[in-house]
């Protein structure tokens, strides 16, 4: 018998091997033609009594959910995590404590703007969400393969993504991010740069999901067993190192093989060379919250390594493929706000709106309240609880379901304080009711002139081509002028290389451009200096 206790769990809800018996209705009843429907003669009308006929047409008619609103084309696989060393130190989750303890992991990486039949190689920022069906029930990691974000405030989520998405009137273009309202967007927007940066690097076009970091973005907490909090972020590092198509290839691929990255993923998992990452944090203690020249909170920052180190505290592994594309990959249901003692959130205005978003969009796009009943989101640990009935209950709950409740018969007691219970990190706050952000969030572009400077010369070469492939697909001129008057506040070297490439003017050099930094490989021989 596995010792994987979600594959023991996933034993129980097989369908019947088609090998055992006959064909059946959904009622059981042996079925013994199901090639024509029952007719009145040989060539007469259909008869309403053809249950078969119409079960099987009803069924199928429902085939289809809603697919998630972005991150929709995916591919997951299980596998397991392990610690390399106990972390009690700073956090007193049970799944980060024994290097002896496996926990089972489901992982779906996916693209973010396209539908479920996009192509998999378009320039994207690709997800990387992992649940944990720790002892202690389901803890999931919902990150990226990019460490920052286009916006600090989970408010502009909807303004973001109806931006990012295909056009209202002709629903153009699917899975790309050339196109007006995506640029009119981030040029008005300008916390969006940083991330921009890294969307026009290769990071958006990974060889392989075997190939690819993930990051947790947000800035986390983890809580010890005394109720300390040390602030954390997480990076998944891929044991294959971290390789990226060109963009030739990626386009090539997209049109031979749009499946290129699910089928790389599945067919290694096949083959036996499992895909494996290490998790690695930064941790920074409390009292330096306020030691950087960005705010902690801030999802469009990242903490740079040379600050503080990451440091590696485990590693997982894929083993296996699902056996059910709709009910495991579909189904599963990702949600920040799934944590377990010791870990916990921050203030983060992202991470915050995002703890509403996925619970609110899981219950219409996985039909009501019971998703969490579905075998690949169900915690290995018993869920008792006192929700009840609502669309797809499959349990039979037995007794009274309330608290507090003096007649038990059914009704759960509370976690005595015996340290397995969440409970909220006691952070102190007050301050008056506000809509405004704090100015520690307002520097927009150092960060993204930090990533561009670590860039060798053939990966600025390559930044260069795709802002010039991307913008210059932007019919307003206007919307490719701001967006150039942006990007020389990042460098005016890059805004120059990219504004000769879609034929605009440069604006003039002021106190808000960068001014040009010498580099080799390109060619900086016509910027207007200052
Ligand atoms: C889905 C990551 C920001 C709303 C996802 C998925 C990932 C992800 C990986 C796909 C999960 C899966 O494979 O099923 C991130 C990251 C973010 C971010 C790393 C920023 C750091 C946001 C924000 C919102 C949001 C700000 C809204 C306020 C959603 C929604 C889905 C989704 C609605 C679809 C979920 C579903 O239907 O199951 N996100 N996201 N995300 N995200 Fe985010």
């Amino acid at each position: 018998m596995t010792e994987d206790r979600k594959e023991r769990q996933r034993d129980q809800y097989r369908a019947p091997d088609p090998a055992e018996g006959p064909l059946t209705t959904d009622q059981g009843v042996a079925v013994d033609h199901t090639d024509d429907s029952l007719t009145v003669g040989e060539r007469g009308p259909t008869l309403m009594e053809d249950f078969h006929f119409r079960e099987k047409i009803t069924h199928f008619d429902h085939e289809r959910i809603p697919e998630r609103v972005v991150h929709a084309r995916g591919a997951g696989a299980y596998g397991y995590f392990e610690p390399y060393e106990s972390c009690a130190e700073f956090t007193r989750a049970a799944f980060l404590q024994d290097p002896s303890v496996r926990t089972p992991v489901f992982v779906r990486f996916s693209t973010v703007q396209g539908p479920r039949g996009s192509a998999d190689t378009v320039r994207d920022v690709r997800g990387f969400a992992t649940k944990f069906y720790t002892s202690e029930g389901n803890y999931d990691l919902v990150g990226n393969n990019m460490p920052v974000f286009f916006i600090q405030d989970g408010i502009k989520f909807p303004d973001f993504v109806h931006a990012l998405k295909p056009e209202p009137h002709n629903d153009i273009p699917t899975g790309a991010s050339a196109h007006d309202t995506l640029w009119d967007f981030v040029s008005l927007q300008p916390e969006t740069m940083h991330m921009m940066m890294w969307l026009m690097s290769d990071r958006a076009i990974p060889r392989s999901f075997r190939m690819m970091q993930g990051f947790g973005v947000h800035t986390f907490r983890f809580v010890d067993a005394q109720g300390r909090g040390t602030f954390v972020k997480f990076h998944w590092k891929p044991k294959l190192g971290v390789h990226s198509l060109v963009w030739d290839e990626a386009q090539e691929a997209a049109g031979r093989d749009p499946d290129f990255n699910r089928r790389d993923l599945w067919q290694a998992i096949e083959a036996g060379q499992y895909p494996e990452y290490e998790l690695g944090v930064q941790l920074i203690p409390e009292e330096d919250e306020f030691n950087f020249d960005f705010d902690l909170l801030d999802a469009t920052k990242i903490i740079p390594e040379e600050q503080v180190p990451v440091r590696p505290i485990g590693h997982m592994v894929l083993n296996r493929n699902p056996d059910n594309f709709f009910a495991e990959t579909e189904q599963v249901a990702f949600h920040t706000a799934n944590v377990v003692p010791g870990i916990d959130f921050t203030n983060d205005p992202l991470l915050q709106a995002r703890n509403f978003s996925y619970l609110d969009t899981q219950l219409i796009r996985l039909g009501g309240p019971n998703f969490s009943q579905l075998p690949v989101n169900q915690p290995v640990t018993p869920a008792r609880t006192n929700h009840r009935d609502g669309y797809h209950q499959t349990m039979i709950h037995k007794g009274t379901n309330y608290s507090p409740n003096s007649l038990g018969g059914g009704c759960p007691a509370l976690a005595g304080a015996d340290g397995y219970a969440f409970s909220h990190y006691a952070e102190r706050v007050e301050g008056h009711k506000i809509r405004k952000r704090s100015e520690s969030f307002k520097d927009f572009y150092s960060q993204a002139a930090l990533f561009w400077n670590s860039m060798s010369d053939w990966e600025k070469r390559h930044i260069v081509d795709a802002f010039r492939f991307e913008l210059g697909k932007v019919e307003a001129v206007h919307v490719r002028e701001r967006t150039v008057e942006q990007l020389a506040r990042v460098d005016y070297g890059l805004a120059s290389q990219v504004a000769q490439g879609i034929g605009v003017a440069m604006p003039e050099p002021g106190a808000n451009t960068h001014k040009p930094q010498a580099s080799p490989a390109l060619s900086l021989e016509n910027l207007q200096g200052d």
